[in-house]
């Protein structure tokens, strides 16, 4: 079996790692959208049409199943995905919602993401219809301090604080980390909002919500590819996977 997953760039490796932890045996080929990166700051249309392009690699890899790591992506082109394709798609939306509602005993929930993501309330609609009270957080330079590996100490904690503060004061229980940037900051973001707050890491639960998809093993190769060699790629990738791990560099067709 192979599962194809995509991001706008290198963040989504965090719902990568988790998906190759929980299925060891399974081929995984992987695209990141360095060269189009960041989603978050662009338009629903253009959204569209870059998810629909990286689907299009993937599917030509001969994949079985699709999972779209991005939550920007996820929040505009789940959707149009799933009605074209013809194997099971999965965002990372739903599952984190899923695990929020599992969580949340006051009915009080926070969620940040990028500007795209909040912008769309593709969670508050989904949190909402569940009778949740939503607190909702555009955290833009959540991404960026990644990018840059600035994970912690006065400058990361300060940047948490500043976004987060409203949040802290709305009685929240918990909190989904709608970005796949953002589990790499989750340690700090726990911290700043103190133990009655459940932090959700969507990329996990993404993991365990293909489960009863898996189906045989495969040959537990991984496949990167990215659209464009960063001057930071490689230290991320390492950030992430805790490894080097190899990749190919690929044009996608971009019919402007
Ligand atoms: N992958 C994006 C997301 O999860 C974050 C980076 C971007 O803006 O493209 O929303």
């Amino acid at each position: 079996m192979k599962i194809g997953v995509f991001d706008s760039g290198v963040g989504g490796l965090t719902v990568l790692k988790a998906l190759t932890k929980a299925y060891p045996h399974v081929d995984f080929v992987y695209l990141g959208d360095t060269a189009r990166v960041p989603y978050g700051d662009k338009s629903a249309q253009t959204v569209i049409r870059y998810s629909l392009e990286c689907a299009e690699f993937l599917m030509g890899e001969g994949i079985d199943l699709l999972v779209v790591a991005c939550n920007t992506a996820s929040s505009y082109a789940l959707d149009v995905l799933k009605e074209i394709l013809t194997i099971p798609v999965f965002g990372v939306l739903e599952p984190g919602v899923k695990r929020a509602l599992q969580t949340t005993k006051n009915k009080r929930v926070g969620v940040i993401g990028t500007r795209a993501t909040i912008n769309s309330n593709s969670y508050k609609k989904l949190l909402e219809t569940n009778g949740v009270e939503v607190f909702q957080k555009a955290c833009p330079l959540f991404v960026p301090m990644v990018e840059e590996g600035i994970l912690d100490g006065d400058i990361a904690k300060g940047v948490v604080a500043h976004y987060l503060k409203d949040i802290k004061d709305k009685n929240i229980d918990t909190l989904i980390l709608g970005c796949t940037h953002y589990p790499l900051l989750k340690p700090i973001i726990e911290d700043f909002m103190g133990e009655g707050v459940n932090v959700v890491d969507s990329a996990e639960c993404t993991a365990m919500e293909v489960a009863s998809y898996i189906v045989g093993g495969g040959t537990s190769t991984l496949n990167l590819y990215f659209t464009d060699r960063s001057p930071g790629l490689d230290f991320l990738i390492e950030l992430i996977l805790e490894k080097p791990v190899d990749y190919q560099l690929l044009t996608l067709p971009c019919k402007v």
